[in-house]
């Protein structure tokens, strides 16, 4: 959550602000930067709203060598500019931005308030930088002014300083992720790993309760608790140019990349061995999914095969209820955290318990580099490439592709599966990025023609049986993201057990029937509904009853509809979204990465 950039390089402000141009999809709420001007001082731009609004502000501005910036989502104080980031201690001396929450802010505010430091702003954050200030005509070196500071802070953050009086920026980590970026032309600090990837290739992943100082020459790291210097651990990544994706429609965009992505997953998947060995797998008793929204949905899907083809014990959870749950974990449990970037981090908190408590922990994601990679014993990639979009599509294919394949090579490793069975599993998935093809080049009009009637309904349910059940999940989640309209999912059986009663005109029922088994039940299901008034609408591969519209997918094996079906949903989402003019990438409220708790 909010995003954080920082550049010390030849034209630090512009990079700063395609950073932040890259790390929106955090927040974007209000944005802002400071730059250290050729007579050492600091100037803050900051607005309301748009990176796009601090770019029209910084027109003309000359070249400076040193930057940061911050693109927010609220946590602490209302969404105006004087509570956007970053903050300049009162001396002027430095500018903050953090990404976290501060948790004992109220007190430290207190106590410095009684020492006559004056607030402009209603944030956890100004506090980190006004408690600097104090510290730092303590010391001679700012470094242990800022690991004082850091030592009381209590709650979590991904800190940047520039600082007015030396040529570096400072960087804070305890929490939430940070890295830096070093190349030839500048050296750079980001909250996220994949926008260093249009500045560098060599990207070095901050210690958890490490503090690091970062200048032309290069980075050096140090511990928090006892300020030895820490090694830096880097690593390479693949480099993008800035225009390819960083511009353009890209929900809509990442619809259309699914069948690459599945195909490159794919590949990935049965290249790799992404399963546990024969002994480790005896000796499994019971295996959690955790992830949150979209991620949690597909691990529902991965725990539906698993328990289909394994024998083994399994849930999915969602992470953020771990802790209210009474789960356990211990030696013969596998935990797979499901997290398209690697940074929720209820996700990161319910695994590095199940860590704690005797667990093994696989990832599966979409980032390399990104935390959960650190966190887990084994990591599963999802090749979605780059996704934006608040609301995620092609990652959410893969992942749910990646644990369809875990399941069946699981079952295979234990005996469970005939590895012919699972051979032509393997071979039928030949006609899924095809599939999913045709529904993009062929669904359009009918899907504008549904889009058009859900725009207009006053809810919408989705319903399902089975796996369709987790697809009217996902797809009920996506059209709420996107597009406000307010919606809801069942389990097709449910409905008379309660729901039915919302069922008048103006209601419209989306419902997922890709199981032959359960298409006679589906159509006595829809006559319950219309019979009520209602509309409904049928994503499926069969006929429907007449009363019914339909959005028809094509035939796959069954194993892979979770991933078809979920398409049009998908596509439905995004063109109500347009219809009542949203901004499908950037929903309100919502942020790509929940990095808090
Ligand atoms: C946020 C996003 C959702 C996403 C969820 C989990 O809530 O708005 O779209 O599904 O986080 O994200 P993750 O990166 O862990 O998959």
């Amino acid at each position: 959550m909010c995003g954080i950039f920082g550049a010390i390089c030849e034209d630090a402000l512009s990079d700063t602000l395609k950073g932040l141009k890259l790390l929106e999809y955090r927040g974007y709420d209000s944005a802002g930067v400071a730059i250290k001007t050729q007579h050492n001082q600091l100037q803050l731009t900051k607005r309301v709203g748009r990176v796009s609004n601090v770019i029209a502000a910084t027109q003309g501005l000359p070249k400076v060598q040193f930057a940061v910036g911050h693109t927010r989502w609220a946590t602490h104080g209302e969404v105006c500019e004087r509570n956007a980031h970053p903050f300049l201690s009162q001396d002027g001396r430095f500018a903050l931005v953090h990404n976290g929450i501060l948790d004992n802010y109220i007190q430290l505010r207190e106590q410095l308030t009684q020492k006559g430091v004056h607030f402009v702003s209603d944030t956890d954050s100004e506090v980190a930088v006004q408690l600097l200030m104090t510290k730092a005509p303590l010391y001679d070196d700012i470094k242990d002014a800022l690991t004082d500071t850091a030592r009381m802070l209590h709650g979590s953050f991904a800190i940047a300083v520039l600082d007015s009086n030396t040529d570096s920026l400072y960087l804070l980590r305890r929490g939430s992720p940070l890295y830096i970026g070093i190349s030839n032309s500048g050296n750079y600090l980001s909250s996220d790993v994949n926008t260093l990837r249009y500045f560098c290739s060599r990207v070095g992943v901050l210690e958890e309760n490490a503090f690091c100082e970062l200048n032309s020459k290069g980075a050096t790291q140090y511990s928090i608790d006892d300020g030895r210097v820490l090694p830096i651990h880097y690593i390479n990544v693949k480099t993008k140019q800035l225009d390819k994706d960083s511009q353009g429609d890209a929900m809509l965009s990442e619809i259309a990349e699914i069948p690459h992505a599945l195909q490159k997953t794919f590949d990935y998947l049965t290249t790799t061995a992404i399963c546990p060995d024969k002994s480790m797998a005896n000796n499994i008793r019971r295996i959690y999914l955790i992830g949150c929204g979209t991620a949690y949905h597909s691990c529902l899907i991965g725990a539906q095969y698993i328990r289909r083809f394994c024998n083994v014990t399994v849930e999915a959870v969602l992470a953020s209820e771990w802790w209210y749950s009474y789960y356990k974990a211990d030696s013969n449990t596998l935990v797979v955290a499901v997290t398209q970037s690697g940074e929720t981090a209820d996700t990161l908190n319910a695994a590095r318990e199940c860590k704690r408590q005797g667990a093994t922990v696989y990832a599966v994601t979409n980032v390399e580099g990104s935390t959960v990679t650190f966190v887990a014993d084994k990591v599963i990639l999802t090749q979605a490439d780059n996704e934006r979009a608040v609301a995620s599509t092609k990652a959410y294919a893969c992942q749910v592709l990646a644990l369809t394949i875990f399941a069946l090579q699981f079952a295979e490793t234990k005996g469970l599966i005939a590895s012919e069975q699972v051979a032509d599993y393997k071979a039928d998935f030949y006609a899924l990025p095809r599939a999913v093809g045709s529904v993009l080049a062929e669904g359009d009009k009918d899907i504008d023609r549904v889009a058009n009637k859900l725009s207009q309904s006053k809810a919408v349910y989705f319903i399902g049986r089975g796996t369709d059940y987790f697809t009217a999940r996902e797809g009920s989640l996506k059209l709420k993201e996107v597009s406000y309209i307010h919606s809801e999912a069942y389990a097709s059986g449910e409905l008379k057990h309660g729901t039915l009663a919302m069922m008048e005109k103006g209601v419209t029922v989306v419902g997922i029937a890709c199981d032959s088994e359960v298409m006679s039940r589906h159509k006595a299901t829809v006559s319950e509904i219309t019979s009520r008034g209602a509309d409904v609408i049928t994503v499926t591969p069969y006929c429907t009853p007449n009363e019914c519209d339909t959005l028809v997918i094509p035939i796959v094996n069954a194993i892979y509809y979770p991933i078809l079906s979920v398409v049009p949903l998908q596509l439905l989402a995004y063109k109500c979204a347009v219809l009542r003019g949203c901004d499908a990438d950037k929903p309100r409220n919502l942020a790509k990465s929940v990095t808090v708790e």
